[in-house]
């Protein structure tokens, strides 16, 4: 197992550049399965989610070669319709590779997704939107087999906004037969840079970023020139907590504010003070955060729900009370009790959706668990601001999105330092990094 040992109340302070995006790395790597030659991505993230879809890159016949944060994939041969279960099972984000392999061999055979355990998480819309477009999907046991001879473009309304299923439909549009519009498509940041990288490959796909996209499939990709993969909002809003949560003050570069204005928002008014041009974005923290009567999570570019775990970190140690609704994940409350070890006095509604947290002057280190990425995130963030020393086990699930916290924030003048135990035969990702 993999652990951090913080301990707190060092002020978080300097500069540091923002890594490639997670969620626009995951689905570009599902979408270069459409490209039939060789294709570079700069500013790809180094975190466990990448190496996991690398790894169904090579499973299914892709070449890949991932120097620095530099990605190189040739999926020009012949490819393997059968994703890795493993892979599958670790990742959500490998639902995408659905979309894509049906629409580059007209078939594909998978496991039901994993990924972290925030609700029921369902794949409704993926599947029938992709059946709408002429596929045939057979569920067995849990895996789904899926056959498209011909995919055609189709008008598709989704019930509710999804970036996965918005996702998926747009790869598997861009070479389907005529025009797919998508309604009430999610809008987040990430689609655009998906829609930006297939275009760059020749796809025609108008209005990501708004609710309503068309396709307009093509029938054949190809690299017109390299993509850089966008900054990594929830890495920076976590940063800017961090400065945040101890009086702190910190400089994100290479960032993308105009991405990010709910998070800056509830920031400012938490007290920071928040500077931005258009790739930075400066915060001077109060010495003590206000609470924030009213907080809820929404689709883009409402404030984002992987941004909740860490505000209710900060919200723990603010002044006064706050509340917090979650809407869009029906189980996205571990980190509450988690930072309860720690002193913190949250209340959740019997659904669990609604957060009432009461300000403590201070949080208490101790041993707490990471049950999820942005769980685990929250709790480092805690730990900052915490008197003692915090142990955050499971720092597995946040080394997947996370490039390097502990480098980041020691940096930055954290005390912090990730441990393996003795017994550990672990870091399943490192394996794959050479070549
Ligand atoms: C993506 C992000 C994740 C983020 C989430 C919401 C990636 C790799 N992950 O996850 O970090 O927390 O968006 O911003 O980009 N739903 C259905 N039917 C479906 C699909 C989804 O009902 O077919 C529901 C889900 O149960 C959930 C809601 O839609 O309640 C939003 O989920 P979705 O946007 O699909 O999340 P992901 O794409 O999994």
């Amino acid at each position: 197992m993999r652990q951090y040992r913080i301990r707190g109340q060092n002020r978080i302070e300097g500069e540091l550049c923002v890594s490639g995006a997670k969620n626009a790395v995951l689905p570009i790597l599902a979408a270069l399965c459409l490209n039939e030659s060789e294709v570079v991505i700069h500013n790809c993230p180094r975190i466990a989610d990448t190496f996991v879809s690398i790894e169904i890159l090579r499973d299914i016949g892709c070449k890949v070669s991932f120097v620095g944060n530099t990605l190189t994939v040739d999926a020009s041969g012949d490819l393997k319709h059968n994703i890795p279960d493993d892979c599958v099972t670790k990742m959500r984000s490998s639902i995408l590779f659905m979309g894509a392999m049906l629409a580059r061999n007209g078939r594909v055979n998978l496991a039901l997704p994993g990924g972290c355990k925030l609700g029921a998480r369902a794949i409704d819309m993926h599947i029938s939107g992709l059946e709408s477009m002429g596929a045939i999907i057979k569920a067995e046991g849990n895996r789904l087999y899926c056959e498209a001879p011909m995919l055609k473009g189709e008008e598709i309304e989704m019930h509710t906004v999804s970036v996965g299923a918005t996702e998926n439909l747009m790869i598997a549009a861009a070479k389907a037969k005529g025009e797919t519009v998508l309604k009430n498509a999610a809008q987040e940041p990430e689609i655009v840079d998906l829609a930006r990288f297939l275009n760059g490959l020749g796809a025609d796909i108008r209005g990501a970023g708004t609710s309503t996209i068309v396709i307009n499939g093509v029938k054949r990709l190809c690299p017109r020139d390299s993509h850089r993969i966008m900054p990594d909002r929830i890495v920076a809003g976590t940063y800017l907590v961090a400065a945040a949560i101890t009086a702190g003050e910190i400089k994100l570069t290479g960032a993308c504010p105009r991405d990010m204005l709910a998070v800056i928002s509830g920031l400012k008014k938490m007290g920071c003070r928040v500077l931005t041009t258009d790739s930075t974005i400066a915060l001077q923290a109060p010495g003590r955060l206000l609470a924030l009567p009213r907080l809820v999570t929404e689709a883009h570019p409402g404030f984002p729900t992987d941004m909740q775990a860490q505000f209710v970190a900060a919200l723990s140690v603010a002044d006064g009370r706050s509340t917090l609704r979650e809407t869009i994940f029906e189980k996205r409350f571990s980190h509450a009790e988690e930072l309860r070890k720690m002193g913190a006095d949250i209340v959740l509604s019997d659904n669990k959706q609604f957060f009432t947290v009461y300000g403590k002057k201070t949080l208490y280190g101790t041993t707490v668990e990471a049950h999820d990425l942005r769980c685990g995130a929250a709790l480092v963030l805690a730990a900052l601001a915490a008197e003692g020393e915090t142990i955050v086990t499971q720092a597995q699930h946040v080394e997947r999105g996370y490039e390097h916290i502990e480098k980041d924030l020691a940096a930055l003048s954290a005390n912090i330092r990730v441990e393996s135990s003795a017994a550990s035969s672990e870091q399943p990702y490192l394996s794959l990094v050479a070549g």
